[in-house]
């Protein structure tokens, strides 16, 4: 994988959105033609032999990526979106992030035991976000969950992985 190119297109902003927090802000990769196609080679190098038949992409950032590789996977995608944006019946799970409280749902019927998924987000930092999305998935008892990141920010968050169960195997590009 070519690190580099992420790298030179990844923007880092400091004290945003509050003072001590550098935000790793991903949409300057997501503008970058190069680089968009190469998350989603990338992405689709990792997952394509695990029969993935739903990417379940967290809000918002979470959602681009889950697109374009959910295309090139021949899957679907579930939206895992913030409180009171999704029409039906949902399944709801509330979690600590680094800067803040928040909660994420997914509609009743969008997953069955048959799915195996892929969860993806764009960052990990505290891990809170996305073990709340596990919680959640877990729910529907799909057959196998796999998670990916663009960027695990290992250095600052040494433990983050450790919160997750080990039959949930865990990917980053950076
Ligand atoms: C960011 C990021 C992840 C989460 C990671 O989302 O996109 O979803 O924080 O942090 P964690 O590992 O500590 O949970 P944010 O809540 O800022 O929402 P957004 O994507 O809608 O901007
Ligand atoms: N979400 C949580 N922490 C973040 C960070 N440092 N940069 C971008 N998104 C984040």
């Amino acid at each position: 994988m070519n690190n580099q190119l992420l790298l030179d297109h990844l923007r880092c902003i400091p004290d945003w959105p509050i003072k001590g927090v550098n935000f790793r802000d991903v949409t300057t990769l997501f503008k970058s033609p190069e680089a968009l196609n190469e998350i989603t080679n990338e992405m689709f190098k990792l997952y394509k032999d695990k029969e993935i038949t739903k990417i379940v992409g967290i809000e918002s950032r979470g959602f681009v990526m889950s697109s374009a590789v959910a295309v090139k996977l021949g899957a679907g995608i579930v939206l895992c979106r913030k409180p009171g944006k999704l029409p039906c019946e949902t399944v709801q799970e509330s979690y600590a992030k680094e800067y803040g409280i928040d909660t994420i749902e997914i509609h009743k019927d969008a997953i069955s035991e048959k799915d195996t998924i892929l969860l993806h987000d764009d960052l990990l930092a505290t891990g809170g976000t996305m073990k709340a999305a596990c919680n959640l998935v877990k729910k529907f008892h799909p057959k196998k969950i796999y998670c990916n990141f663009i960027i695990e920010l290992s250095s600052e968050f040494p433990n983050s992985r450790k919160l997750f169960d080990k039959d949930v195997e865990i990917t980053s590009l950076l």
